[in-house]
């Protein structure tokens, strides 16, 4: 019987992906069940708070059932839900099947880049009925958020097998970015498509980071995605592609490290957050990015 208002803007979001529905240790303070232009979020939004009071808000991408597909997502109304309670930045979490061979099941990955295997079906902008908005979508990620989370999350995932591959970490396997395919579902990729996707550069593969990203990035907020390895999809030759079975099986691992991470985040970027550090630059670029209906 949780409060279904919250007074305060919440200026953090985290969206849990596939085996990620709740956040550990934190005191949830209110549950919102927001409707917005553009329907209702897959899940009503938890608020908690961090033992120094900062409040986190916690957004179940597929439902706290999983009811919603990766093509089924609301993300129209999950990122209009975030941004009507004041959220600044997202850490969106994904569980990934993996392109690399460095890249093992359970280890985590952040992004820079990403590449649109979706078939445009899902709606992958706010804007239509006389608005024409071209969004910068370069950098559809976000560096600063990125670095800061990879220093929080290397410390929690320390000592555990579990290796954390960022573009730092990559620029030893010659790879100057680390590249997300995003392609649509349900079907898992042929073994052609995943080498396909390897040839590209790729290095892990989901299917929900779009439009989520697009829209976070029209809704100038700063967002980043946390890939936490499933599997090696269906490019080993010596292996069976990746099943349903192989996904679940490293889920719990991957959402109890999740956990850590966010926590270990939570401590150290708090500051930083109620400083409002994140996505400055995002801040009124939509206005230049509107062509019509101004
Ligand atoms: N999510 C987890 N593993 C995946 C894979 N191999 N392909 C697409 N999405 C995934």
């Amino acid at each position: 019987n949780l409060p279904t208002t919250f007074p305060e803007p919440v200026l953090l979001g985290i969206i849990g992906g596939t085996g990620l529905y709740h956040l550990d240790g934190l005191v949830p303070v209110a549950k919102l069940v927001i409707q917005t232009p553009w329907g209702s979020p897959s899940s009503p939004i938890i608020i908690s708070r961090t033992p120094s009071g900062m409040p986190v808000a916690f957004l179940s991408r597929h439902g706290v059932h999983h009811q919603y597909s990766p093509s089924d997502v609301p993300y129209q109304a999950n990122i209009a839900a975030l941004k009507h309670i004041g959220v600044e930045t997202i850490i969106a979490f994904s569980a990934v099947g993996s392109l690399r061979g460095n890249i093992k099941p359970r280890d985590f990955v952040i992004p820079n880049q990403v590449i649109d295997r979706t078939k445009g079906i899902r709606t992958s902008s706010f804007f239509k009925a006389g608005f024409v908005a071209h969004v910068g979508f370069g950098n559809p990620f976000d560096d600063e958020l990125a670095a800061a989370i990879a220093q929080h999350a290397s410390s929690a995932l320390q000592g555990d097998n579990v290796l954390l591959h960022t573009r730092q970490t990559e620029k030893a396997n010659g790879f100057s970015d680390v590249t997300l395919i995003c392609m649509e579902g349900p079907a898992f990729s042929t073994r052609a498509e995943s080498n396909l996707y390897r040839s590209w550069g790729g290095h892990v593969i989901n299917m929900s980071c779009l439009p989520e990203s697009k829209l976070a990035k029209e809704a100038e907020i700063a967002y980043q995605m946390v890939c936490m390895s499933t599997d090696y999809d269906a490019w080993r030759e010596e292996e069976e592609a990746v099943t349903v079975e192989m996904v679940v099986s490293n889920l719990k691992a991957n959402s109890e490290n999740a956990n850590r991470v966010i926590v270990s985040i939570l401590n150290n970027l708090e500051h930083d957050i109620t400083n409002h550090r994140f996505g400055k630059s995002l801040r009124g670029s939509m206005r230049l990015a509107l062509s019509t209906g101004q």
